[in-house]
């Protein structure tokens, strides 16, 4: 965390008395919402708080500059609407404290004025405080100063240097945790030398690029807040790490991190952003659980701190000792947006977090079904003889996947002329069994004007865009690519068009999709990511974007789907990055994997992680992606994934074939019996679903979800319940 400019900043405001005080001469009652400014006592500076009541026991609070120099990032399309509000009303004013209540509901908020805090208290319980710690934190935007020659050159000096570290360096981990976090670091001066070894960049100097307005971007723009959880030690959510399902202390530790990225055999038991990021955490005791949804989509960092609190009871003979949980998040931009969830069971924060994002999309029936994949599967004849192996060795499955190699040259939407010459014959073979294909489709284009898909979006004006106003170009599986700007509505419009089957030569109604290297991945760049001063539709940085642009491609190719279809039949689309919401739109998995038998057992509680923060149809590459299972543990992965919401085969193009029937009669047989056993529970599944898609319901989920008086059962993450 260290290394991460926006972190260092914020981290030298210690837990404490908040700079800031509440001004209570400013408290306007409006229809929705109470308005009030702060005042930061240092700077004097003002900024606006807006607090909303809404209905089924949910708080919302705002915290924005009150005249910004222009407007900050914040989150469209998440919410799938303007949450229905409740009016508050002013109970008592008086000595520095303001009290709220909300009419239809026994709750209150208690705002004190100096230090600024809030108390949320539900049915008499002080459930949650804000600001307990005195850790808001807000960076006003400045205007630019006049020189600031020197900081360019140092930036491209760093990109080039960067440029140097191979692809292969990132993703086998060699730059590990030490990579820089925010866009290239451009702090050091052309002068300094590069590490000598030639391969790790240094760590970042405190002088950051990020930190200096420029014409471009007004300056640093991080924000931060606290939240104490009272009563609660046991704290989960904020996927995706590959972590335990009970949420760690961070004080001697790093932060949990929320960007995604695309990590290759990412590390067991760290909180590095990978893939995916949901920015909402759960809390529960016995007889409350309660959440924080934290709507910001720039790199966020979570840092969680347990302790006991000695509380006085019916005067001083009494004392008592109770857990409180204190949460400090941190984000790199935009506005404090964050909603106070206040159950009071778990099935009613999944409904509140639910009526903010929407419900799991109802999966089609065959996608609940055991899924074939590989990178790849050659060609037509081998797609054609695993799609045999199956019924030969009398194995149910409903799925054959194509990854990349499927395509001409990495152009996805188009077929390799050589290997897949018919892809009609082979889908009309696999549907004559009543069987799907799932392609892989990438959000990076090949930079090639004979490449349709390119040279459209090229001359419509379509892809990020680098910060002189050029198309964006990163290095991708094509080579040189472009991205496409799924944050513009437009954009993704013509995207979803390309489904269409007159667009998509070769394509049918059984063909659905995977979209992979979403986080966006750009090889050869810190991080393997895009650059964060890209720009985006109507002029946003990309690090105001960063975590929405997986979530973007996966609503644009659902949106296909159900297009091509008359608005028929519901889509199936994998995506490997997400985001809030994400579970409109279809399925995720965990990404790159090992086959080892530690990535088994972490899958359960990362499974669990995703199917509590609203994403039910979550799964994991059984057999572990990279390397190659002993046969054994490829044995137990089909045991296990068979339980799991979503279940796919799947391996990396380096590892041997590894379909069920290749292990010997006896590891067939038990493969076979594993996948017999997930077909017998479909019609379970199914009504799961439905109920996940209905009500909210995560399909898979944590023991303490089902017995919430249980303490014993809040820290188990080796067994798990489907349904009830
Ligand atoms: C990424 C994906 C993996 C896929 C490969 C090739 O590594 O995570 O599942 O097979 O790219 O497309």
């Amino acid at each position: 965390c260290n290394h991460i400019a926006f972190y260092r900043r914020q981290k030298l405001l210690h837990p404490g008395k908040s700079l800031y005080q509440a001004l209570l001469d400013s408290v306007t009652l409006c229809n929705d919402s109470v308005k009030l400014q702060i005042i930061n006592e240092k700077n004097k500076v003002p900024l606006l708080v807006e607090i909303y009541a809404i209905e089924g026991n949910i708080f919302r609070l705002k915290i924005n500059e009150v005249s910004p120099l222009k407007s900050r990032y914040e989150v469209p399309d998440v919410l799938i609407k303007e949450p229905t509000t409740q009016r508050l009303s002013i109970a008592q004013k008086e000595a520095g404290i303001l009290v709220l209540t909300c009419a239809s509901e026994d709750r209150k908020l208690h705002i004190t004025a100096n230090p600024f805090q809030i108390e949320l208290e539900s049915k008499g319980e002080t459930v949650l405080s804000v600001n307990t710690n005195g850790l808001l934190y807000f960076e006003h935007l400045q205007p630019p100063p006049q020189n600031r020659c020197e900081i360019s050159i140092s930036h491209s000096a760093v990109f080039v240097m960067l440029l140097k570290i191979n692809q292969q360096e990132f993703r086998s981990g060699a730059l590990g945790a030490s990579a820089p976090q925010e866009a290239p670091v451009v702090g050091l001066k052309p002068r300094d030398p590069p590490d000598p070894a030639g391969q790790k960049p240094r760590a970042p100097p405190p002088h950051h690029r990020a930190e200096a307005p420029s014409p471009s971007r007004p300056g640093p723009s991080s924000i931060g807040l606290d939240f104490s959880l009272h009563g609660c030690e046991h704290v989960y959510g904020i996927p995706e790490h590959a972590e335990t399902l009970l949420l760690k202390n961070t004080s001697d530790d790093d932060a949990y991190r929320l960007f995604n990225l695309d990590v290759y055999g990412h590390k067991i038991h760290d909180k590095m952003g990978i893939y995916g990021s949901v920015p909402f955490l759960l809390a529960h005791k016995p007889n409350r659980t309660s959440g924080i949804f934290w709507l910001n989509s720039s790199e966020t960092l979570v840092e969680i701190n347990t302790k006991a609190i000695v509380k006085l009871i019916f005067g001083r003979e009494r004392q008592r000792v109770v857990p409180q949980t204190d949460v400090r998040w941190m984000s790199e931009s935009g506005i404090i947006d964050v909603f106070l969830l206040m159950g009071p069971n778990p099935f009613d924060i999944f409904k509140q977090y639910a009526q903010l994002t929407g419900t799991q999309a109802l999966p089609p029936l065959f996608s609940l079904g055991y899924h074939q994949c590989r990178w790849n599967y050659e060609d037509e004849q081998d797609v054609k003889t695993v799609d045999a192996g199956f019924d030969e060795h009398d194995i149910p499955y409903d799925v054959i996947w194509l990854d990349i190699e499927h395509t001409e040259g990495k152009r996805y939407f188009t077929w390799d002329k050589k290997k897949f010459q018919h892809p009609k014959r082979m889908q009309e073979l696999l549907t004559r069994k009543k069987r799907k294909l799932v392609v892989i489709i990438d959000p990076h284009i090949k930079v090639d004007p004979m490449y349709t898909l390119y040279s459209q979006a090229k001359k419509k004006g379509y892809f990020v865009k680098n910060r002189t106003g050029q198309d964006f170009e990163g290095i991708c599986w094509p080579g040189s690519s472009s991205y496409l700007d799924f944050t513009n509505p437009d954009v993704r419009e013509w995207y979803a068009d390309q489904f269409a089957f007159k667009s998509y030569k070769g394509s049918t109604d059984i063909l659905f999709v995977w979209n992979d290297m979403n986080e966006p991945s750009v090889f050869k760049a810190a991080e393997l990511t895009m650059q964060r001063d890209a720009v985006h539709h109507g002029n946003w940085e990309h690090r105001e974007v960063h975590n929405l642009y997986g979530f973007y491609q996966q609503m644009a190719t659902a949106e296909g789907l159900i297009k091509r279809s008359g608005g028929q039949k519901r889509p199936f689309v994998l995506t490997r990055s997400f985001f809030a919401g994400s579970q409109k739109y279809g399925a995720v998995w965990t990404g790159d994997n090992v086959a080892e038998w530690s990535y088994l057992k972490i899958s359960i509680p990362m499974l669990l992680t995703i199917s509590i923060a609203g994403i039910s149809f979550c799964g994991a590459d059984v057999g572990g992606f990279i390397g190659d299972p002993e046969p054994e543990l490829l044995v137990r992965w089909y045991q296990a994934g068979a339980y799991q919401p979503f279940f796919r085969g799947h391996a990396n193009i380096e590892s041997k074939r590894r379909e069920p029937w290749l292990f010997g009669d006896e590891n067939t047989r038990i493969i076979r019996e594993a996948i017999r056993e997930r077909y017998t529970l479909l019609p379970y599944l199914y009504s799961l679903f439905y109920r996940a898609h209905t009500t909210a319901e995560p399909v898979m989920r944590p023991l303490w979800v089902e017995f919430p008086k249980e303490q014993e059962t809040f820290g188990v993450e080796d067994e798990y319940m489907l349904g009830k």
